[in-house]
């Protein structure tokens, strides 16, 4: 089958198109031919590596996905259209679980064929498109997951960095169809515009303003109700000094590096939490699902590659020129 492999960590160039057998099911497992997968930040943590998390190589990227069915079982059949719920269980010391396509013993999407978990399995929802329906199991999902986590309430402020990205563009349009007011932050004219067009209320431009006074302003110096950070080292003392009392800061990234300088004392003298996300279950996709076709969402394309051309895809995410989901085409 045709797929992209990395033989070792490093830069886009370690990305390789080759012919490369199929892969053979475990027990437990179903082929799936790939349609299409959404490129995600953890495809470049992945293929940059990580200090003390290993992949066996040749490894295959991808954790995003929509495929059909290439054999049948239970009340499935060869020929369904899937997406495939990214999560396995993992033995690994006090981490929830793996990820298709990450760290771990699974490759993922980014080949024509694909052996998961036949539990991971979800017949895909007629309400999206291929395209769409790879674009949801991992940023959606995980801000979805957030936002569940934070117990926010109608009308309650929402501040969301990184606007443009996978995981900010996805929480903007949950939130705002939970009825949240969404402070968002762009880093130009463009993402402005863009996170204005997919409904934010405020938008920041961290290059010209102060994301602190800006949203103390916004708020009458009370603060947020809730941040999403999936930003990191650069954001979480601004995310943490801008919530109100009470505030939840909800934690799912470290696009920016992992240590950060926090302000200890006004986080604690406010009461104020800090809550991780990991992804989110197999019922709160499904949920996600019924809630978007509810509420009329499709998730926000900003383009799509041919697998084959994987790197320039991934070159694109990281100069951050991406406006919502970056997918490859798998299947021709
Ligand atoms: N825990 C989980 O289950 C989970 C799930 C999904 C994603 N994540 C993590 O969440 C992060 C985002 O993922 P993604 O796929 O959405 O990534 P992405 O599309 O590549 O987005 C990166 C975003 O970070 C913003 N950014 C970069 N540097 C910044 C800075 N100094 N200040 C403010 N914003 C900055 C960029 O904004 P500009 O374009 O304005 O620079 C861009 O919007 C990644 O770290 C990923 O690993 C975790």
């Amino acid at each position: 089958m045709k797929s992209v492999v990395i033989r070792k960590h490093g830069g886009p160039e370690v990305l390789s198109y080759e012919e490369i057998p199929d892969p053979v099911p475990e027990k437990g497992d179903v082929l799936v031919k790939v349609n299409y997968c959404a490129v995600n930040h953890l495809d470049i943590w992945v293929r940059n590596g990580i200090a003390g998390k290993t992949v066996s190589f040749p490894h295959i990227l991808g954790c995003d996905i929509s495929g059909t069915l290439l054999e049948g079982f239970g009340t499935f059949k060869r020929g369904d259209k899937v997406v495939i719920y990214p999560a396995f269980d993992s033995n690994i010391p006090r981490v929830s679980f793996g990820i298709i396509g990450g760290f771990g013993r699974y490759k993922g999407g980014y080949a024509e064929i694909i052996s998961v978990p036949k539990k991971n399995i979800i017949k895909k929802p007629n309400y999206f498109s291929d395209q769409e329906a790879a674009s949801i199991n991992i940023s959606y999902l995980t801000s979805w997951n957030m936002i569940e986590k934070s117990r926010c309430k109608k009308d309650d402020i929402i501040l969301i960095w990184g606007a443009n990205s996978g995981v900010g563009s996805a929480a903007i349009l949950l939130a705002k169809a939970k009825g949240l007011k969404v402070i968002t932050i762009a880093s130009d004219k463009n993402k402005i515009q863009f996170a204005k067009k997919i409904g934010a209320d405020f938008v920041i431009d961290r290059n010209t303003q102060d994301v602190t006074a800006e949203v103390l302003k916004i708020t009458n110096q009370t603060g947020v109700d809730v941040v999403i950070d999936h930003v990191g080292a650069k954001t979480w003392p601004i995310s943490l000094e801008v919530l109100k009392v009470k505030g939840k800061m909800i934690a799912c990234g470290t696009t920016t590096g992992g240590e950060a300088m926090v302000n200890i004392r006004s986080f604690y003298s406010k009461e104020a939490q800090i809550i991780g996300a990991y992804l989110g279950s197999k019922t709160q996709l499904t949920s996600l699902h019924r809630f978007m076709k509810l509420k009329k969402i499709k998730p926000v394309i900003d383009s799509i590659f041919e697998l084959k051309d994987a790197r320039a895809a991934h070159e694109k995410m990281e100069k951050s020129n991406q406006f919502g989901k970056i997918l490859l085409q798998v299947a021709s």
